[in-house]
């Protein structure tokens, strides 16, 4: 009997353990931004469509619009310590709870009555001094109005007659509420100026967060570390993901008397605490066309972190330089090269074609793409001859092998790792290549850099966190189908993404593809009402299933694949006649 009732004690904690769970996860995707259809070119858009960015731009400290973050005046409202501390907790705690609820309210109440009726509700429900939140409102009026316009189609004639466009900064509305309004001639940064302080200060937090979890996980550091870095991202962010490589070694950026990003700092052990990681970096085309005094960083850096007198076991990069030289393979130059990107002249890596053209046989052809594509090294010898995109496809070939986890910082709130290919093409393509490499598939994980709360999370929880927030909600599908063809294609374009993350990565639980054809397909209303939008897209659809079946990543029960091939076959049947 003792024995029975320590099990059901263990089961009652167990319950209540995966209750907890279940509920931070859908508060993870109720806290999501879900875009509810796709912007139309010189539409405004309503503001109900805007409540949740809205609620999110009110969520930072605007210290340019003299705006603090809405959850924070709440919590000082509440009498609440300690928000900050709060939100760096992993688990979510009714503190929080109650002050996104307040907030959300509050949001709503503005988009209902306006900034005042707004900051009047916060003060008597939240003892929120009106002084305090009024700016926020203000800011969000603003935006509001900014977003209520929309002279795209002028500009665009503008600019088609020869005539000048008033420029803009490049970021999306949360991180930058200046973008808008819209239909500006959207300017780049200074790369000089890359990374900002506040993105390497943030960067901290993310490069702390990922090694803890790869060693939560692995129980060590890893030995290498592949990192994809684009241009827009690091546009946006003002150089975050150049800010994560540079703490991963283990060092800051100094800046020279003309406020240049251009040197090197080293942040002593004493002070890292941990050993400097090895980082094998992909710029992409347009990475590359825009940073190159950020690529001759980098590489500085890894240059510098390789020459430092320190004990192998903590400075990674001297290890693997070093055991590289030993075994005579390489000298120095070669040894310490890490920053890859493509030809001069030359964008992407072809992985996302290959794929969504169904053409490749073996696993293998779609890693060996992107090092082909990728594996052009850009680097400054030791003599200080600099090397603009040389091939180098046993030197990118090597540093693989070595790594045993591949990351991707995610910039952007509207956009995720199932609404375009070209996440798949890079930290898909790249975790193929080191798969293949390095004999064993990498730790593939994503940060969530722009919440509040820095989030790392493993490639697989990614996408089911996309799948749940968007495919499979039908808040974000209903969304689209109001846009009638194209609302069917963003399904497919969806569907086909996620298979690019069974290609690339095997990193598609199978229940993701049951429930699409569930959603999509076996749902005789939803069957007929997509074939009558856009059957092209719903053949394709169903055919991308089928291969997913075929090719290994989901194995359904028969009556499901009988199901998919009766309506490819109608489908066909439909579009011929
Ligand atoms: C970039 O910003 O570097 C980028 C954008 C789209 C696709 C690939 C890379
Ligand atoms: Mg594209």
């Amino acid at each position: 009997m003792p024995r029975n009732n320590k099990k059901s004690e263990t089961t009652a904690a167990e319950r209540d353990a995966c209750v907890m769970q279940l509920c931070e996860q859908l508060l993870e995707i109720e806290q999501r931004l879900i875009p509810t259809g796709l912007h139309v070119f010189g539409r405004a858009s309503e503001l109900e469509e805007n409540a949740d960015l809205l609620r999110m731009v009110a969520s930072f400290d605007r210290p340019e619009h003299g705006a603090r973050a809405l959850p924070k005046l709440v919590a000082e409202g509440l009498g609440i310590d300690g928000y900050d501390a709060l939100l760096h907790e992993t688990s979510t705690n009714e503190a929080t709870e109650l002050i996104d609820r307040i907030v959300s309210e509050a949001v709503r109440r503005f988009c209902e009555g306006g900034a005042d009726a707004a900051v009047r509700w916060l003060n008597s429900n939240a003892s929120v001094a009106s002084e305090k939140s009024l700016a926020t409102f203000l800011l969000l009026a603003n935006i509001a109005e900014q977003l209520d316009s929309n002279n795209e189609i002028e500009s665009l004639m503008r600019a088609l007659r020869g005539e000048y466009i008033e420029p803009g900064p490049g970021a999306d509305i949360i991180q930058n509420p200046l973008v808008l309004p819209t239909g500006r001639n959207t300017h780049a940064v200074n790369p000089y100026s890359v990374p900002s302080q506040m993105a390497f200060a943030r960067a901290e937090l993310t490069a702390d967060a990922l090694l803890r979890r790869y060693q939560e996980e692995h129980g060590r550091y890893p030995r290498a570390l592949a990192l994809v870095l684009w241009g827009l991202d690091n546009i946006k962010t003002q150089g975050e993901g150049v800010a994560q490589a540079l703490h991963l070694l283990g060092v800051r950026p100094v800046r020279d008397a003309l406020n240049r990003a251009t040197e090197i700092e080293v942040i002593p052990l004493e002070e890292l605490k941990r050993p400097r990681i090895d980082v094998v970096m992909t710029v992409s085309g347009i990475f590359r066309d825009l940073f190159a005094p950020t690529m001759a960083l980098l590489d500085k850096a890894v240059r510098r972190v390789a020459t430092l007198d320190e004990p192998l076991d903590m400075n990674y990069v001297r290890r693997n330089v070093s055991e590289r030289m030993d075994a005579g393979a390489s000298e120095f130059d070669d040894a310490v090269t890490r920053v890859f990107s493509n030809a001069p002249g030359n964008y992407g890596t072809n992985v996302n074609f290959m794929v969504m053209d169904s053409v490749w046989e073996s696993d293998e052809t779609l890693g060996d793409l992107f090092v082909t594509r990728k594996c052009f090294a850009y680097t400054r010898d030791s003599k200080g001859r600099s090397v603009e995109g040389r091939e180098a496809r046993h030197l990118m070939d090597h540093a693989l092998s070595r790594v045993e986890a591949t990351y991707q910082n995610i910039d952007s709130f509207e956009v995720g790792i199932t609404d375009v290919d070209h996440y798949f093409e890079y930290l898909g393509g790249i975790s193929k290549a080191v798969e293949m490499r390095a004999k064993s598939r990498p730790a593939i994980y994503l940060s969530d850099s722009l919440s509040p709360q820095t989030r790392i999370r493993s490639l697989e929880e990614t996408v089911r966190l996309e799948t749940r927030a968007k495919t499979l909600n039908p808040k974000w599908y209903e969304g689209m189908l109001k846009h009638g063809f194209r609302g069917v294609a963003e399904i497919e374009n969806h569907v086909a993404n996620t298979f690019g993350w069974s290609a690339t990565a095997d990193a598609v639980d199978p229940w993701i593809y049951t429930d699409i054809v569930k959603t999509f397909l076996m749902d005789e209303m939803m069957f007929k009402r997509l074939c009558e939008l856009n059957p092209h897209s719903v053949r394709s659809l169903t055919k991308r299933l089928l291969e997913a079946h075929d090719r290994g990543y989901w194995n359904p029960d028969e009556e499901i694949l009988e199901k998919l091939r009766d309506r490819v076959d109608s489908l066909q049947h439909q579009l011929a006649n």
